[in-house]
């Protein structure tokens, strides 16, 4: 072969290879365009017969993104359990976490981005001895306050907060030294019933809840409690922001037959609040009778899921690319299982956020 017939070849190759890589890239970044679409809400909730034309627009995002809060893991790294991760991505959604120890700055650029923000449970200190909020719960209480700016801006974001998380949203609402009762329960490793409240019938988790959920929920023990800290269902009497804001929607008791709260709702907010833990039913697969594991305590834990996310999909916030949302994912780093067999998590480095 002479040389000049190589070097042609070679051109031709290299001409080939790029259109192709250039062709794969274009495909690529169109299949990963946010997938957003606007519907015509049915119109089931509209007066008179002819309703077709009556019906809003109605936003639907089908790759909602959700920010999980980190906290302390050891003196080295905070973590994130990976049964909250799991837990939105069963109703379709994807995670990143939201760092806490990031500036106030970072966060609130990062929850511009997101479809909606889950705080979980754990034990990190959610109240200092007066009822003023932890450097957590405070940042707990920017990402709520943003949230809240966001609905009445008209853009449909949700939260959903999961025991020490629902402790610190009714604790940020109301900071005083009776608002989150500490060490006083004894509801740890508890299957638990609800008994729920007449205010249920205003409440838009449990509108289409099907009626054997809402049965097993107040006559079976399907929720999973783990907590000594709890909230007294007076507190929503006592203090106006928790009696105008929040709908008090259920009550449990512990083993020593205290009340305390189980369900919440913003009124005026897709805010939800739930001492009990959904993503433990499906998640934990320790041999422990005491986490509810049958059909219907699952059924009710992705019905959770699958509601929380439905509102998340309400809103078109985005990130810029897919690889900014490949970045941040929480499931594209490695799992840690700790010795103690216990739940595997998510660790991050504190350092790399200081
Ligand atoms: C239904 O349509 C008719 C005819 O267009 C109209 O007169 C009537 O007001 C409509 N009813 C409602 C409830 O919109
Ligand atoms: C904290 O936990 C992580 C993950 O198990 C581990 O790699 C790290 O060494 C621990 N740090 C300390 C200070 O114990
Ligand atoms: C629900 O829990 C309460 C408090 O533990 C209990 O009194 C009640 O009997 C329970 N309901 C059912 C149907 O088990
Ligand atoms: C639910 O738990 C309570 C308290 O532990 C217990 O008394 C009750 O019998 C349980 N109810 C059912 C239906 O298992």
């Amino acid at each position: 072969m002479n040389s000049r017939l190589t070097i042609n070849l070679l051109i031709i190759f290299l001409i080939v290879l790029f259109v192709q890589k250039h062709r794969a890239i274009v495909t690529y970044q169109a299949l990963l365009e946010p997938e957003i679409e606007v519907k015509k809400e049915k119109c089931d909730g509209c007066t008179g017969g002819n309703s077709t034309d009556d019906g809003e627009e109605e936003l639907v995002n089908y790759r909602p993104i959700i920010g999980i809060f980190t906290q302390p893991f050891n003196n080295s790294h905070d973590y994130i359990m990976s049964s909250y991760v799991k837990f939105v991505q069963l109703a379709g959604a994807r995670a990143v976490p939201i760092q806490w120890r990031d500036s106030d700055e970072d966060i609130v650029e990062l929850v511009s981005k997101l479809n909606g923000v889950l705080y979980p449970g754990g034990s990190t200190p959610v109240r200092r001895k007066d009822g003023s909020l932890t450097k957590h719960t405070k940042k707990v209480e920017l990402v709520t306050n943003l949230v809240k700016e966001y609905n009445e801006e008209g853009i449909h974001y949700p939260i959903l907060a999961i025991c020490m998380g629902f402790q610190q949203i009714t604790q940020s609402e109301a900071p005083y030294k009776d608002t989150l009762i500490l060490r006083e329960f004894d509801s740890v490793n508890n299957a638990n019933n609800v008994t729920l409240a007449d205010e249920v019938s205003e409440s838009k988790l449990f509108e289409e809840m099907p009626d054997h959920l809402i049965e097993a929920l107040e006559e079976e023990n399907i929720t999973y409690n783990h907590h000594y800290d709890g909230i007294k269902p007076e507190v929503f009497e006592k203090y106006s922001n928790l009696r105008e804001e929040y709908h008090m929607l259920g009550v449990s008791y512990d083993e020593k037959d205290q009340e305390y709260v189980a369900v919440i709702e913003a009124k005026n907010f897709p805010i939800y609040g739930l001492q009990f833990h959904p993503e433990q039913n499906i998640y934990s697969w320790r041999p422990n009778p005491e986490i509810p594991n049958s059909r219907t305590a699952i059924e009710f834990s992705q019905y959770l899921a699958n509601f929380f996310i439905d509102e998340a999909r309400k809103n078109d916030n985005r990130f810029e690319s897919y690889d900014e949302i490949f970045e941040n994912r929480i499931d594209t780093t490695p799992l840690h299982f700790p010795e103690d067999g216990k739940q595997e998590v998510y660790v991050f480095e504190i350092e790399d956020r200081s």
